[in-house]
């Protein structure tokens, strides 16, 4: 895959002329940064999440569903730190009166340095041809060594301010390097100030402080909460998990690159609940796990890799995050925590409840450690479309565009095409479609030439195409089209089945991991 932004901008626009993504509320010129699934869309989102809870759920007989609630007491988001700490720092720009985040402003700041150490690369590289070795030439050349340098020097003020919470010190690096609106081109900006991320709303007819309820950031509360319930209502002993699929929603003041930061977006999210002390051991165990989970999918390992964190956030002991390399570049899709009891310990601290297990083995009771696995399923999808996507020269001289989704994930798992919308061939197709549909999600379409439709087919990444024929009226046998070989071959109506329950079934992928 290509990484770039041109891929996304490919992307954007392929997944909205196929009915993958639309903009929310176009006709209203849209919501920045919300998203609706069209049809295509809401089949492959839904076959990403049984992906994951039936390989949560179904092969590990120690972890349980759950759907809480996205308003929970307001007291939770208290106890989870997220009233006081969930923030981003913001700063506003007098003139053009735009708001931006100000680590952004210095990130994006410091990729335009990145910028000119590439512009020299490719300089050198040209000037030396066959011969150039970037690497000595990046730790050698003295304006790369000096832009280097400057990166260094930001980057320390940055992490120093952020992790000080200092946000004078944080305005003073903005204007120390001479950060221009990127809108208005000025330097009128004013103090930095911390900008909590949570939506705010009122519950039922109360106004004011007292009815102040909020959009759930994340699911994982959820959980928390109510682990007490599931433990004593499955009888599961330590340890054991929850896992739960649901919206999120975050103010993002800068939300951008299509569905990767979104303002609402969905979480699949499983708590493991552990006894303290074998966390670490867990950790491992699920970082493992789920990097297999991804690579099960066949499209190459180079597309991921760790990034643990050296210094993880004060409620955890370990922490991980697994990078795609999205158009845009390596990016975090997956977080996995060791978060301890920190948030358990919060919430019977605030709620006065008891939130102890009793553990029968070792007969005393305790808070449990929890270990945490949280991906965004929008990034997930974004995932799949990015390495799915390719553009292909054919033999004959003509191009297509393919989506190479995993089978068991593709929106549609076979089409069923009549080669002629006359003769008895409609309905010979209906047949067949009234067969399969109770296993499989078909798609019946009549208009255009054959191979305008396997071309749109390609497009929408469905692994089989079935052409009925004349022939097929007289001796029950149709055309099978292979997405990716685009193969043809006779087989009889009899076989499809077991050919689609051979290559698109879940149970086939979860065996894999
Ligand atoms: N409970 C832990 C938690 O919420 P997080 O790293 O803030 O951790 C977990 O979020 C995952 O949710 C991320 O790895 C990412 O995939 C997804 N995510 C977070 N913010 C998002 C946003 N604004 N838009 C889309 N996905 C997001």
């Amino acid at each position: 895959m290509a990484q770039s932004e041109d891929l996304l901008k490919k992307l954007v626009s392929h997944a909205k002329e196929y009915g993958f993504v639309f903009p929310s509320s176009e006709i209203y010129d849209g919501l920045s940064a919300t998203y609706d699934y069209g049809p295509f869309g809401v089949e492959l989102k839904n076959n990403i999440k049984s992906y994951w809870y039936e390989a949560m759920t179904r092969l590990n007989e120690n972890i349980v569903g759950l759907d809480s609630a996205i308003f929970m007491h307001p007291t939770t988001w208290k106890a989870s730190g997220h009233v006081d700490a969930f923030n981003d720092p913001l700063i506003d720009n007098k003139d053009s009166k735009k708001r931006y985040r100000a680590d952004v402003l210095i990130e994006d700041h410091i990729e335009k340095i990145k910028g000119k150490i590439n512009k020299e690369v490719t300089k050198a590289q040209k000037r030396f041809g066959h011969s150039f070795d970037k690497k000595q030439f990046v730790s050698t050349n003295p304006r790369v060594l000096k832009y280097t340098d400057q990166i260094k020097g930001i980057e320390s003020r940055l992490k120093e301010g952020l992790e000080a919470n200092d946000l004078e010190a944080i305005r003073d690096l903005i204007i120390d390097l001479q950060i221009v609106d990127p809108v208005s081109g000025s330097r009128n900006w004013t103090d930095v100030r911390q900008f909590n991320l949570m939506f705010q709303t009122e519950m039922g007819a109360v106004s004011g402080e007292a009815g102040k309820v909020y959009l759930r950031p994340e699911t994982a509360q959820g959980i928390f909460v109510n682990y007490l319930n599931v433990q004593k209502t499955t009888r599961h002993k330590l340890p054991f998990g929850i896992a739960q699929i649901g919206k999120a929603f975050r103010n993002e003041i800068i939300a951008r690159q299509f569905i990767f930061r979104m303002r609402e977006f969905e979480q699949m999210e499983m708590q493991f609940f552990v006894k303290p002390g074998s966390e670490l051991e867990w950790y491992e165990h699920w970082k493992e796990k789920r990097m297999n989970w991804h690579k099960a999918l066949g499209f190459g390992d180079e597309f991921y890799r760790f990034h643990d964190h050296l210094k993880p956030a004060h409620y955890a002991n370990a922490a991980t995050d697994i990078e795609f390399q999205f158009p845009m570049g390596f990016k975090e899709l997956e977080g996995i925590h060791s978060r301890t009891d920190y948030d358990l310990n919060a919430h019977e601290e605030f709620s006065g409840r008891k939130l102890r297990y009793y553990d029968p083995v070792d007969e005393e009771s305790y808070i449990p450690y929890v270990v945490e696995t949280s991906i965004g399923l929008d990034r997930m999808f974004l995932a799949v479309l990015a390495a799915s996507y390719h553009e292909e020269e054919l033999e004959d001289g003509s191009s297509r565009v393919v989506l190479r989704i995993p089978p068991f994930l593709a929106p549609i798992k076979v089409a069923v095409l009549p080669l002629l919308r006359k003769d008895g061939l409609p309905e010979k197709a209906m047949e067949i479609m009234d067969r399969l549909k109770f296993d499989f999600n078909c798609h019946y379409e009549e208009k255009d030439s054959i191979g305008k439709r396997y071309r749109r087919m390609d497009a929408l990444g469905t692994p089989y195409c079935i052409t009925i024929d004349h022939e097929s009226l007289e001796d029950n046998m149709v055309t099978i089209r292979d997405r990716d070989s685009m193969e043809q071959s006779r087989i009889a109506i009899g076989e499809i089945e077991r050919i689609l329950i051979e290559k698109t079934q879940l149970s086939k992928a979860l065996r894999m991991i």
